[in-house]
């Protein structure tokens, strides 16, 4: 029988569950910067969330926008059938997108954007008559969500080794371009990094390049450990990529929609990519929403080669695929960004962030700090008794002392402030921050 203290019956995801139940950490409400525990005390949201709240809480238009769509259109199938936000939307996402990559297929959440990318990928390749090429690579300590594809491409060892045999052709990742021995406490991208795209021809001469689909990256890894890579590195890995024939993936989920100050970071480093896969702030995370962005070549190698046009061209999707109440959020979400100029003004408090982030350097426990896009990482000293200990008191000191949410990997402090933040949201998120330095042990 359910007792009135009794929370076990919800399964946290990725969360230590007997270290929850023994001190809760609940919030109720949410507005602007801030969100609201049960007594009403206001903690500073250092992480949007999980990513996603990019344009703040509690906003009106995005509310009233899904209330509209509920009492209109509930729900609608998107198999056989469709609605007009669905299209009003993609074609609002792939305007954002470069150029030749007018195409847009929804699912509910980064880690089914993951899967629709890798079956997308290696379906084209049968479209087009190369269906030897199967193998998807991805990297190390990328994040591409928790599914068994997402985990698979992925480069977390946590995520991926009590789950047995994953999916055959995604064991390959390219190193993380970053070498710890010359890179702590560089500020902003890193630079130099070509080498580290240059490790995919050794996966071609291990594997010919006849058996290689794609190539999936963050622009920066955000789970992983928030590292940032550079200009450079994407270019050449998009050469690499050019040279062999292979499809490049972004994984836009965390960089998409402003956080690096722009729609999508493929802007920023001038780099088409043949898919960009996208979720989280889509919909400033007040809906589950994801989705893949398709290059023409792609997609019109679906229409051409896939028989009479009675004929599915590709055999995926799902029930929620461009729900009413998530694309009415989206639009609504994307009017915001556009009308308050936020991936402008991401890119400005790129800078702020930066200096502020940066002077924790020398305070208790700290062994990096990088901050790629309007996002950081201060990486700890791992207790070498219990990897992970110091992220989770991180996140209690922040809760119970600082009246701050924040977001850990591992033992790193990933920040990531919704985009409305002025300079001194963020110099209360580094006051916020230096106060749990000084409590950790
Ligand atoms: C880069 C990236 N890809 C995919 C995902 C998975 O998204 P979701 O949690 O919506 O499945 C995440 C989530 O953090 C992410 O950061």
């Amino acid at each position: 029988m359910l007792q009135p203290n009794d929370i076990s019956s919800f399964w946290l995801p990725f969360t230590p569950n007997r270290a929850f139940q023994a001190s809760p950490r609940m919030l109720v409400r949410a507005d602007g910067m801030y969100f609201y525990d049960e007594t009403g005390r206001a903690l500073l949201d250092a992480c949007a969330g999980l990513w996603c709240c990019n344009a703040g809480h509690g906003r009106k238009p995005i509310a009233e926008a899904i209330s509209r769509a509920a009492h209109e259109l509930d729900f609608a199938p998107t198999f056989q059938f469709s609605h007009p936000m669905a299209f009003a939307l993609s074609q609002r996402i792939a305007a954002m997108a470069p150029d030749g990559m007018d195409h847009v297929f929804f699912v509910n959440s980064g880690s089914e954007a993951a899967d629709a990318a890798l079956k997308i990928a290696r379906a084209y390749f049968h479209k087009i008559g190369q269906g030897s090429r199967f193998r998807i690579i991805g990297r190390e300590k990328g994040y591409h969500g928790s599914t068994i594809a997402g985990i698979a491409m992925g480069g977390i060892g946590n995520n991926r080794k009590h789950f047995g045999p994953l999916i055959p052709g995604t064991d390959d990742h390219l190193p993380l371009p970053y070498d710890a021995a010359t890179m702590r406490y560089t500020r902003g991208e890193p630079q130099n990094l070509e080498k580290y795209a240059d490790a995919l021809e050794g996966l071609v001469a291990l594997h010919g390049a006849e058996t290689i689909a794609a190539v999936i990256v963050e622009p920066f890894s955000g789970s992983g450990g928030v590292y940032g890579s550079s200009k450079s590195y994407f270019q050449r890995l998009r050469a690499i990529c050019d040279k062999y024939g292979f499809l490049l993936i972004f994984d836009e989920v965390i960089t998409g929609f402003g956080r690096m100050g722009y729609g999508f970071a493929a802007e920023r480093y001038g780099v088409t990519p043949d898919i960009i896969n996208f979720a989280k702030g889509v919909t400033s995370g007040a809906a589950p929403m994801g989705g893949s962005i398709i290059a023409n070549k792609i997609y019109d190698a679906f229409m051409s080669n896939s028989g009479g046009e009675n004929n599915i061209e590709l055999f995926h999707g799902h029930t929620y695929s461009a729900h009413p109440l998530a694309c009415a959020a989206a639009l609504a979400t994307l009017d915001i960004y556009r009308d308050e100029g936020l991936f402008e003004h991401a890119l400005k408090m790129e800078k702020v962030l930066e200096d502020a982030v940066h002077s924790l350097k020398g305070a208790p426990f700290v062994a990096d700090i990088r901050n790629p896009g309007f996002a950081a990482g201060i990486e700890l000293e791992a207790d070498p008794k219990a990897p992970g200990r110091r992220g989770l008191d991180a996140i209690k000191l922040a809760f119970h002392e600082q009246n701050m949410v924040v977001r850990v990997g591992g033992d790193t402090i990933a920040l990531s402030p919704p985009l409305i933040a002025t300079e001194s949201d963020v110099s209360k998120i580094i006051d916020g921050i230096r106060g749990v330095l000084s409590k950790l042990n």
